[in-house]
């Protein structure tokens, strides 16, 4: 990217300042003559899209909204943050100006904040005032105790959002993970009502803001906003199927516009849309980064999709071309950073946040299981491609960064695959050692193998997981063929909510009674947790308690 295309892309974000636009860098001077008064927009604004918080820092939080204008022209808007949830006691009270050329998005970045601390904040416009927000600063220092929740895969016409709502429920959660998949990209109708707009396959940055739009009049997802500062990462399905750096399996060069031009589209909404900080104003693509929670938990979120990845591959093609050392997920610069943040952690667990499946499924060592017409290999086989499965060389290296920094206590999280699953994470699950486990008895225990970490994978919110019926038969296959998979359930949905302590750290599947169900609820299915220094799964007698200090939620 030249220097003038980086200036025109940045822009493009809305971050460069031009004469008025600056809302992600700071307020704003109220008495600038270019900006309306408030009265100016009075009675013509709306807030719609409800409010979001992201990207924590120890001293400040990306706040988020969009305005609903009657009439194309700029507006400004006010912003108050506040100690309590009546907003009565305000620290900040600034003004921002937004318009067309970021599609009405607000996003601001006050600083000055205090760690640890929950904050409410609210914009006002005109006579218009959006629903109160709740945030919280990373915190510093010596920590007893962090409550997460993560979840994947979002597809409006499949279902509704009740997993987002629940987890908006929990007034303990210190932040939640977004692990990708928060649209999609197709013109589904579904038959709940809740077809995508627009109705084709988006591909433009006017196609790409409408479906941001529709998915954030969704009530549930406004909520698990409201309530809780969101750190996310895009996968796949922010741009196309199966994308990649240079392309996508689902994108038609030509047809659908250059691959480069989606791309830089797709990214420009999810900027503009979700409460993420620009990480790098001189690699504007860049989504990766680390924060820091005490010295209980370093999160380092991965670009897993489109910074780094080379073309996908047919895992059963195998042999050199799948094995070839030069073959990148990451790209060498993102894989550079991962070594130097694992090598320099001084935390007691190091959460890497990314999009897809890291432990080995030893597909091709499956028999051929057919169930309902559907051959369940092939459709894993396929699914597998483009997993870390799909880059062998990619994943020796995290393992090699693992090794080298003598690092303990790596738990990954994972998207994606639509799907729940707790593995164990070793370089090579296929040893005999783990394979006779049941026979010659522990192979961690016994020393005749290392860990390298565990991970956990959350189900869908609503995208279609394995076909119904194959949760038993695949867990029977498994327990023979990949014994390092300690848990899966292929078909319900729901989020990973993680208890984490010095001694351990817990993830917990917690899956909606229906989709189909507005008003659903939630029901704990699963606890496995990892002591400190042993990196392997065990299973929990149940669910970890809330804890009983939360504060007060938005009202
Ligand atoms: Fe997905």
């Amino acid at each position: 990217m030249t220097p003038m295309d980086r200036r025109q892309f940045l822009r493009h974000l809305g971050i460069l300042t031009g004469s008025t636009l600056l809302p992600v860098l700071g307020g704003c001077d109220s008495a600038d003559p270019a900006m309306p008064d408030d009265g100016a927009t009075d009675g013509k604004v709306a807030f719609l899209h409800g409010v979001a918080s992201g990207d924590p820092l120890q001293d400040r939080v990306i706040l988020w909204t969009r305005v609903t204008p009657e009439a194309d022209a700029p507006v400004q808007v006010r912003y108050r943050v506040a100690t309590d949830p009546a907003m009565t006691q305000v620290l900040i009270d600034e003004r921002v100006v937004t318009d067309a050329a970021r599609d009405y998005t607000v996003k601001v970045d006050p600083v000055g904040l205090q760690p640890g601390t929950t904050y409410y904040y609210r914009f006002e416009s005109g006579g218009a005032v959006s629903p109160v927000g709740r945030t919280r600063t990373l915190p510093v220092g010596a920590l007893e105790r962090l409550r997460f929740a993560f979840a994947s895969c979002s597809n409006y016409p499949n279902g509704y959002f009740s997993a987002y709502r629940h987890m908006a429920a929990r007034r303990d959660l210190d932040a939640v993970f977004h692990l990708g998949d928060y649209i999609y990209e197709s013109g589904s109708k579904g038959a709940l009502g809740r077809a995508h707009r627009p109705d084709h396959e988006i591909v433009t940055l006017a196609d790409y803001r409408q479906r941001y739009a529709q998915y954030r009049t969704d009530p549930d997802l406004q909520e698990v906003h409201r309530q809780h500062p969101m750190i996310c990462v895009w996968d796949d399905h922010e741009s196309t199927n199966n994308s990649w750096k240079d392309g996508a399996d689902n994108h038609t060069e030509g047809d659908e516009g250059s691959w480069v031009d989606r791309k830089a589209m797709s990214i420009q909404a999810y900027f503009e849309w979700l409460p993420i900080r620009l990480v790098d104003p001189d690699d504007p693509q860049r989504i990766w980064r680390q924060f820091g929670f005490g010295d209980l938990v370093d999160l380092i979120m991965l670009d897993t999709r489109l910074y780094g990845r080379d073309e996908q591959l047919p895992l059963a093609l195998g042999g050199a071309q799948l094995n070839d050392p030069n073959r990148q997920l990451l790209g060498e610069k993102q894989q550079d950073w991962l070594t130097a943040q694992l090598a320099g952690s001084r935390a007691r667990w190091k959460l890497l946040g990314q999009q897809i499946m890291f432990g080995q499924l030893r597909v091709l060592t499956l028999p051929e299981i057919d169930l309902l017409g559907v051959n369940l290999t092939h459709e894993l086989l396929a699914i597998n491609a483009d997993q870390w499965d799909g880059y062998p060389a990619a994943r020796q290296r995290v393992f090699d960064a693992i090794d080298a920094g003598q690092v303990e206590n790596v738990v990954v999280l994972t998207g994606d695959i639509h799907s729940s699953w707790g593995i164990n994470l070793f370089r090579d699950p296929g040893e005999l050692a783990n394979l006779l486990a049941g026979i010659v008895g522990d192979p961690l225990e016994l020393g005749l193998i290392k860990a390298h970490g565990v991970e956990f994978v959350t189900p869908s919110v609503t995208s279609s997981g394995f076909p119904d019926g194959t949760t038993g038969l695949l867990r029977g296959v498994f327990g023979l063929t990949d014994p390092h998979i300690k848990y899966f359930d292929g078909t319900l949905h729901g989020y990973v909510l993680l208890d984490i302590t010095p001694e351990r750290c817990q993830g917990e599947w917690w899956y909606v009674d229906s989709i189909e169900d507005p008003v659903a609820g939630e029901s704990f299915a699963k606890g496995m947790y990892t002591l400190s220094g042993q990196n392997r799964l065990r299973d929990a007698d149940g669910a970890s308690s809330d804890r009983t200090d939360a504060p007060a939620p938005a009202p």
